[in-house]
């Protein structure tokens, strides 16, 4: 985390937050620095005192930080010295049913699509990397202006598409917000260090290693923090630009995430939406999926015409809700799961923007 970062979005106590309270994060202690690069330390709330940890340079500014650190203790202190035969002999011992094996393909999908076109030894077959950079760029394409300030990357996982809203934006700050403690480890490496290394999955538990330069064309005006999408700790109407691709269907609740994003929206600014719809129970519970269910009702199951109502509808901070200013129904959003096996989605994707609003101020 940069100094100037933090200074410049003034984050928000999230403990304060979760109580309907605005309090400011302060800067308690630095451990490990360079220059303004802030790698170990701690922020402290200046109302209630809670702490929040930033290792390897990532904040941790979630509501239950020891609930946090409890679930993702492992993640965080787990070496990453160790060489690749010592952790495919850890891999194997652990068996297929291990957190850490879920966790090595989450991260082997990530980073091969977010940055396998920089490996000189990937081949474009079947799935060509770069899927997320494609559609990111066919979801800026809906876009005329963005006005002047922070750009959030909702959901960023590994950051290739956060740095590649920094080279898009020049001067702008882009935070990239995950609750993965791993990706963002992964992403603030890249930044750091221009290269990425991460293990391929080539099929069952067996996995190549992969390591190799990655251009980074303005890492200073990037940062990656931990943050829960359903409660951002950051002050209402700070952003230019949210993007949130692909996230939607991964959360308990998307009509909050749609609300919560909604908010960080200034009356210029605009959300880019995208989401292939894929609704599964061990993310969200039915009953909170946006369509995908009761298909012999008014939109016969579908998902996008249930988007579309709840960002044009009433919120607290918008008033005459969101209009969707444009629209793409299909684009591909392709991702690496083995060598065997790829998924291809046909995602929606969409821009919206607070609608003036007509009430006399
Ligand atoms: C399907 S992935 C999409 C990643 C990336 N946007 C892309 O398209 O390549 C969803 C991402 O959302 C993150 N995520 C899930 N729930 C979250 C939450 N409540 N707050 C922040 N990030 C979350 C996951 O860790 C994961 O990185």
């Amino acid at each position: 985390m940069r100094s100037g970062h933090f200074a410049e979005v003034s984050p928000i106590c999230p403990v304060c937050r979760h109580k309907g309270v605005s309090s400011a994060l302060e800067l308690a202690h630095v451990s490990r620095s360079a220059g303004d690069q802030i790698f170990e330390g701690i922020l402290h709330c200046t109302e209630c005192s809670a702490e929040y940890p930033i290792i390897d340079g990532i904040p941790i500014l979630v509501n239950d930080v020891a609930a946090y650190l409890r679930t993702n203790h492992s993640q965080i202190v787990q070496r990453r010295t160790l060489t690749h035969p010592l952790r495919t002999l850890i891999g194997d011992a652990l068996g297929p049913d291990a957190a850490q094996e879920q966790l090595r393909r989450r991260s082997s999908t990530y980073c091969r699509d977010h940055f396998g076109m920089w490996d000189p030894e990937e081949s474009e077959g079947r799935a060509p990397p770069g899927s997320v950079l494609r559609l990111l760029e066919a979801a800026l394409a809906l876009v005329d202006t963005v006005p002047a300030g922070p750009i959030l990357d909702l959901g960023c996982s590994v950051g290739a598409t956060t740095m590649r809203l920094a080279e898009r934006f020049p001067d702008r700050l882009v935070l990239g917000l995950d609750m993965s403690f791993d990706f963002l480890r992964t992403a603030m490496s890249v930044l750091d260090t221009g290269a990425v290394c991460y293990e391929r999955r080539r099929v069952g538990m067996v996995y190549d290693e992969r390591r190799f330069p990655v251009p980074v064309k303005a890492p200073d005006q990037v940062d990656f923090w931990v943050c829960d999408v359903a409660a951002i700790p950051l002050p209402t109407a700070m952003a230019s630009l949210v993007v949130s691709l692909n996230l939607l269907d991964s959360l308990h609740s998307p009509w909050g995430h749609l609300v919560e994003a909604s908010r960080m929206l200034g009356a210029q600014s605009t959300l880019l939406l995208s989401s292939p719809y894929d609704w599964a129970p061990s993310a969200t519970y039915i009953e909170n999926w946006l369509g995908g269910h009761s298909q012999r009702g008014p939109g016969r199951g579908a998902s996008e015409p249930v988007v579309r109502q709840m960002l044009q509808a009433t919120t607290p901070y918008h008033p005459d809700g969101l209009t969707i200013t444009a629209e793409k129904l299909q684009h591909l959003w392709q991702v690496w799961v083995h060598e065997r096996s790829t998924v291809a989605y046909d995602v929606h994707v969409l821009a919206a923007r607070p609608q003036p609003t007509n009430s006399p101020s």
